[in-house]
């Protein structure tokens, strides 16, 4: 019989800590190999670029120097692939002075995905107890990483269309000011482009609305722009400038991240950020001189000779398409299964991974639900949008992801979804 250990007195964020939700959904998965997840926003296995990564592979061992790339590399990152990621960044914006795009190219680093940038800069912002204003719906990784830090999230209101509503947001500020609590405010957190859940992209003007309901309640704090999904339009690209280029966002700090997991390789697990603030960019390179002194060199040295050969672009060019018909194939198995005429709404996306489906209003498709029981019984799982607010949680909503799945395997999830919410109508 092995010894009782004594019980470990864990710190507040160790008795914080939960199992993620994803690890449960995976969790489900592996019991249940029949299960076709729509759960999990991973990419498609089969167009990841192993001939472009092969080639880089061969092009970094055939260098005739010492292999520095199998050393250590730096905190920040390699400064080619951060000069690489600065140009990219660059030509889609327009800063407002030179010495603004200095900033923001010298500011360029690298991380563990875009996920470690998140935490980040979480942990150099928030105590337990403060506020950051986030998207509805949001990024539920990031609000449960929230949740872990004792970090209350508040939703950005919305209209009933899910525009921002500046007016609701003005309201907002001047309560949290009226109970004391404005101070509190930390940050503000939104993806603005084919957004994970919704898809949605924000327009400039809903940028700038939260911007200057921000400034009139003199809550000039840190805004987290979070662009994973930019460059992963199906067509055409969501014209609107970061909060790097808008002109209301001038006298914020700003960190501008996003990554190459999503539109690259998501094993490789390279994420990027850029701020206006060097003071907030090097913080957060302290903390991860604390979490690991720098991100993989290897993987990094690998992406800047992709990028470097024109393979990032041409890897967005084959799977930009591919995306586009697993949409198209999971859209109309849910459209020819009949779900609409069962007051099921959506809206067809641009780009990213991901529908974002409202159900009926009285049917609770939660993660402890009987829909979402009778799903997994059917063989599909899906991410319980509930897990995707901030606050004010409705159960209705349902997030379905077509990275992963062909699209024969996304035509019967679909059918097998569509005939559960038939069954619950
Ligand atoms: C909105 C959003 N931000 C950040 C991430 C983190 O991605 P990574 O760490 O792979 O860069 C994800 C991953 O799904 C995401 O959906």
């Amino acid at each position: 019989m092995p010894a009782a250990t004594a019980p470990i007195a864990y710190s507040a964020l160790g008795q914080r800590a939960q199992p993620p939700t994803i690890a449960r959904l995976m969790a489900l998965m592996l019991e249940n190999p029949s299960l076709l997840s729509l759960a999990a926003g991973f990419t498609d296995t089969r167009t990841l670029p192993e001939p472009a990564v092969q080639a880089a592979v061969a092009a970094l061992a055939s260098r005739p120097s010492a292999p520095e790339h199998l050393q250590y590399g730096t905190n920040q990152g390699r400064p080619k692939l951060r000069a690489l990621l600065a140009e990219r960044l660059l030509a889609q914006e327009t800063l407002a002075t030179p010495a603004d795009v200095a900033t923001v190219r010298k500011n360029v680093f690298i991380t563990n995905g875009s996920q470690q940038a998140l935490y980040l800069a979480m942990q150099v912002l928030c105590e337990p107890g403060d506020i950051v204003l986030v998207d509805r719906p949001s990024y539920f990784v990031y609000l449960e990483m929230l949740a872990g830090l004792g970090v209350r999230a508040l939703s950005l209101p919305v209209d009933a269309a899910g525009h921002v509503d500046g007016p609701a947001l003005r309201e907002l500020l001047a309560d949290l000011r009226e109970r004391g609590e404005l101070p509190r405010l930390k940050a503000v957190y939104f993806v603005s482009y084919f957004s994970n859940p919704s898809a949605r992209s924000l327009e400039e003007a809903e940028k700038t609305l939260i911007a200057e309901a921000l400034t009139a309640a003199g809550a000039i704090v840190p805004v987290v722009e979070d662009a994973a999904y930019r460059e992963l339009y199906y067509e055409t690209q969501h014209a609107a400038r970061s909060v790097l280029s808008l002109p209301a966002w001038d006298a914020f700090p700003k960190l501008y991240l996003s990554t190459l997991t999503k539109p690259f390789a998501t094993g490789l697990k390279v994420g990027y950020g850029t701020s206006s603030d060097t003071g907030l960019m090097e913080k957060m390179l302290h903390v991860k001189g604390h979490h690991d002194f720098g991100t993989a060199n290897y993987n990094q040295a690998l992406l800047e000779e992709v990028i470097d050969q024109g393979g990032l672009d041409a890897q967005l060019a084959r799977i930009r398409p591919v995306y586009l018909a697993k949409m198209r194939a999971l859209h109309a198995a849910l459209v020819a299964a009949g779900l609409p005429a069962l007051g099921w709404r959506w809206a067809v996306p641009g780009g990213g991974l991901y529908l974002w489906l409202s159900a009926p209003a009285a049917l609770d498709t939660g993660l402890d639900s009987a829909f979402c029981r009778a799903c997994v019984e059917a063989g599909v799982l899906y991410v319980p949008g509930e897990l995707c607010f901030g606050d004010d949680a409705p159960k209705s909503f349902v997030r379905l992801s077509f990275g992963v799945l062909g699209e024969a395997d996304l035509a019967e999830a679909g059918r097998r979804f569509a005939a559960v919410a038939h069954r619950f109508a």
